[in-house]
């Protein structure tokens, strides 16, 4: 079978995979705790799902324009003046199936065959696949000082003639680390000087602890015109707990938004109607459930970081926000992929093997669940790994017996 250059360079997204394996061993009535989650338990505010019936109950569901319904990059617009003290117009909106599609979209309209994109490692697992999709070449780059947490010398050390573009993803997946404001400052700066693109992931954004706050990017920036080149992304998925409506979005420059459109008008068009409205119902609506949602994240970090902190050779940072924390289990396997894989079979829980995110030796593991669910996740994992434990565990009725060493 003939298969596109591309088309074999692009690996299957780990992180969805094994949600799959979770849900169907789930299926299977496998006493299954899922710590590798990226998405929050909560449900979607009402707001969102009146607004999605609403239309839905006339049976007029049609196509919409490709960059997204008016209402929608209105209250997109409204989202920015907010959040990010910034005035944009509908022509520097587009609305995309997620944030995925929002990026993937800006880095179609930007990257030539060839072309390099840089961000800090450990990364968004879709980053290097994203870029390779556009024939072009991923450069993460991990940090000199072995933190997670970059400076300006380690990306300046990796720009060539052919670096297009930067993506910061701030706080981080998976790390959960929230870059300083010198930091970003010294990155838009840097940008504008260089002619590069920026794009900020900021998914994760108002998803931030001990009271600190996401930096924003345009008030680092002195070129706020039409010729920027910053393209922020953001969305409904994490923050209102709506990953399967799909919608995310970018702001960028009006030429760069109406190439973005040309692109997504010939992939998908623009994304159901009925999943724009339920995130338009959720940016209009009550917005408490995004601060009690960061309040359980916090609490539940809490709650994990205590477990993980009493586990005999486990280092882990604290995180500055998300749902993650991205633990060093290098002391029982260096392998993330093996160790990951081995939890799973022998003590079914769940967690993303760092390897995926471009750190071997650690896995990710998730806040999203249930303080239950990350203290007995925790247990079994602890149980498995150390050699000192008890020989027998029960989960339910269940008896397991270590054989392993
Ligand atoms: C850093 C980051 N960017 C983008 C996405 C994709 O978001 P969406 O589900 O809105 O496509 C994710 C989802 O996990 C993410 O963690």
């Amino acid at each position: 079978m003939s298969i596109s250059i591309i088309g074999k360079s692009i690996g299957e997204s780990a992180t969805l995979k094994l949600n799959e394996i979770a849900v169907l061993l789930r299926q299977k009535g496998e006493p299954i705790i899922h710590l590798g989650g990226g998405e929050p338990k909560t449900r979607a505010p009402i707001d969102a799902i009146t607004s999605l019936t609403g239309l839905l109950n006339t049976g007029e569901v049609r196509y919409t324009p490709v960059d997204g319904i008016l209402e929608l990059k209105q209250a997109i617009i409204r989202y920015t003046e907010e959040f990010y003290h910034r005035k944009v117009e509908p022509e520097n909106v587009i609305v995309s199936g997620g944030v995925k599609q929002a990026i993937m979209v800006a880095l179609q309209a930007i990257l030539d065959p060839q072309d390099e994109v840089i961000f800090p490692s450990p990364y968004w697992v879709s980053y290097p696949d994203m870029i390779k999709l556009c024939g072009a070449i991923p450069v993460p780059v991990v940090p000199e000082d072995g933190t997670f947490y970059p400076r300006f010398q380690d990306i300046e050390q990796n720009v060539t003639t052919y670096t297009k573009a930067i993506i910061l993803n701030s706080p981080n997946n998976p790390t959960g680390a929230l870059y300083s404001e010198k930091f970003i400052s010294e990155i838009v700066q840097f940008c504008e000087k260089e002619g590069l693109y920026l794009i900020m992931d900021d998914i994760y954004h108002r998803l931030v602890f001990d009271g600190k706050k996401a930096v924003i990017c345009y008030e680092h920036a002195t070129d706020l015109s039409e010729n920027s080149k910053i393209i922020v992304v953001n969305g409904v998925s994490k923050q209102y707990a709506m990953t399967g409506f799909r919608i995310g979005w970018a702001v960028a420059n009006k030429k760069l938004i109406k190439v973005m459109s040309n692109i997504q008008g010939h992939q998908t068009a623009g994304p159901s109607v009925l999943l724009q409205k339920a995130a338009l119902g959720a940016l209009n609506g009550v917005q408490s459930g995004v601060e009690s949602l960061r309040l359980t994240l916090e609490n539940n970090r809490r709650v994990l970081m205590d477990q993980l902190n009493a586990f005999d050779g486990i280092k882990a940072t604290k995180p500055d926000g998300t749902f993650y924390v991205f633990a060093d289990f290098s002391v029982y396997d260096k392998d993330s992929v093996r160790l990951s894989k081995f939890l799973l079979d022998k003590v079914r829980v769940l967690t993303m093997p760092g390897k995926e995110f471009g750190l071997d030796g650690y896995l990710r593991l998730s806040t999203c669940g249930s303080i239950k669910d990350i203290i007995e996740g925790i247990e079994r994992i602890k149980w498995a790994l150390d050699p000192n434990s008890p020989n027998e565990l029960y989960i339910g009725e269940r008896k397991l017996v270590r054989d392993w060493l």
